[in-house]
């Protein structure tokens, strides 16, 4: 069967551009918003510290694959995946993988368009003065009111669908490039405003010792697999992601130390968000464990403090909403450039239709937060803690496992060599063993040690 790949035919313009769409994909939601209050329902310092041995061990090596993959299929995961395993003489079943990724795609897609959807109610919110000098009690306040209205937040979440796939339907690289190149650095700027603020706040030595006291009676096995989901999460692995922007990078780009900069980046960011955010959890008595609400309630606290304060927090709503924006385009593309591949089809169509299948899904998560509240069927779960778990500690732990797998035994040597410019032995059998052991082992381990106990109890 001949692959098609024609929906994969442009290439990023250079390696830095590439390095920027990558970035664009991994910070977002996850690191501004989930981090740090999947690290307050966890206990802190012992999931931070896990957290980045994931990174490190599991989320870098599985990069690496998977933007390996990429470049050597150049074409959507799904036929990425056919037609490497035609070259390498592999199972036709690793096919799965692409297909087990877009699925994970629509599901994380339908309520990251529903949290972004708040992000966007609040550069209003901001803008319009609700937090000068407001108090904890309005913070938390108007926070509630808005998860208590479904219609309002229906409204948001289309809002940002609408978003996403108008600049999906235009082509991913077209003007998304550009304002990367500015929004991206204007954020992280934007972070450090707001650590800066952090640190003066009198919170800072409590906020700082909760995230880095490390705290072994806290951890549980459920800890390892939360903090080796969000690892996932945060750096866009496991779905095909990287591996359909892996397509578009010039051959004599460098893939491991481009690689790195994207994890550095996307680690940075996640760790000054925790930072700005605790220590004003704890001056202003606050719930570390709150869940999702943290960030929606303790970050207008800090610009209603600040002089200026409306209008930096109305830019930082809107950079968060860009982040998130970039993280979405990159949610659709593996789905995207499989169909429009495959079929032929008018990238503008599929784009539609996915945005609206996402956005039906997206309401089971609306009314988790209202209407839905205390309806947990699943497990114990409510909708939108059954797609999060599902996608995020499941699904996309399987991918990476899978492509880390495929990628070092499946692969032969000879492309690994040429694709990651290898000469030296030494650097090929730490590669080896990094990403064709230990991170494939690590989330196999997380997973018995996790997982079978609900089976066999
Ligand atoms: N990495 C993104 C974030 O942290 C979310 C994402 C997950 C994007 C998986 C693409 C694929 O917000």
């Amino acid at each position: 069967m001949a692959i098609s790949t024609q929906a994969t035919e442009g290439r990023w313009s250079s390696r830095w551009l590439f390095v920027l769409a990558a970035a664009g994909s991994a910070v977002g939601l996850g690191n501004i918003w989930k981090f740090p209050y999947i690290a307050g329902e966890n206990g802190g310092g012992a999931f931070v510290l896990i957290y980045l041995v994931c990174v490190a061990f599991v989320g870098a090596p599985i990069m690496i694959s998977e933007v390996m993959l990429g470049r050597k299929g150049r074409a959507s995961p799904i036929n990425t995946m056919r037609k490497l395993t035609q070259q390498s003489g592999a199972s036709s079943r690793w096919t799965f993988l692409g297909w087990m990724g877009v699925t994970a795609g629509v599901l994380i897609l339908s309520y990251y368009a529903v949290i972004a959807g708040w992000a966007l109610n609040y550069i209003w919110l901001t803008a319009a003065g609700t937090f000068d000098a407001a108090s904890a009690q309005v913070a938390t306040g108007t926070f509630d009111q808005l998860q208590q209205d479904p219609l309002q937040m229906m409204g948001w979440h289309a809002v940002f669908m609408l978003i996403t796939i108008w600049i999906v339907a235009r082509g991913v690289s077209r003007g998304l490039e550009a304002a990367i190149r500015w929004f991206m650095p204007l954020l992280f700027v934007l972070l450090l405003v707001l650590l800066g603020y952090s640190v003066s706040s009198g919170g800072f030595a409590q906020g700082w010792a909760f995230m880095f006291d490390f705290n072994w009676a806290v951890v549980g096995p459920e800890t390892w697999l939360i903090a080796m989901g969000q690892a996932f999460f945060t750096l866009s692995l496991g779905m095909g992601t990287m591996m359909a922007y892996g397509a578009y990078v010039p051959s004599d780009s460098n893939i491991g130390s481009t690689v790195l900069t994207i994890v550095v980046l996307d680690t940075f960011v996640a760790v000054a968000a925790g930072l700005a955010i605790f220590p004003l959890v704890f001056v202003n008595g606050l719930e570390v464990g709150q869940g999702p609400g943290l960030m929606f309630v303790t970050l207008p606290l800090a610009f209603g403090q600040l002089p200026m304060g409306a209008l930096f927090g109305t830019v930082f709503f809107v950079l968060v909403s860009f982040a998130a924006i970039t993280s979405a385009i990159s949610l659709t593309e593996p789905a995207i450039a499989y169909v429009v591949e495959e079929y032929n089809a008018k990238r503008s169509r599929v784009a539609v239709s996915l945005g609206g299948i996402c956005w039906l899904l997206g309401l089971g998560t609306v009314f988790s937060f209202n209407i839905w509240v205390d309806e947990k069927p699943f497990f114990g779960l409510n909708f939108f803690e059954l797609v999060d778990q599902l996608s995020q500690n499941i699904m996309l732990p399987l991918g990476g496992l899978l492509i880390a797998l495929f990628a070092v035994w499946a692969l032969p040597q000879s492309v690994v060599r040429e694709q990651l410019d290898v000469t030296d032995d030494r650097v090929m059998l730490l590669w080896r063993v990094v990403g064709g052991v230990i991170a494939p082992l690590g989330v196999a381990a997380v997973f018995v040690y996790t997982l079978l106990p609900l089976f066999t109890s």
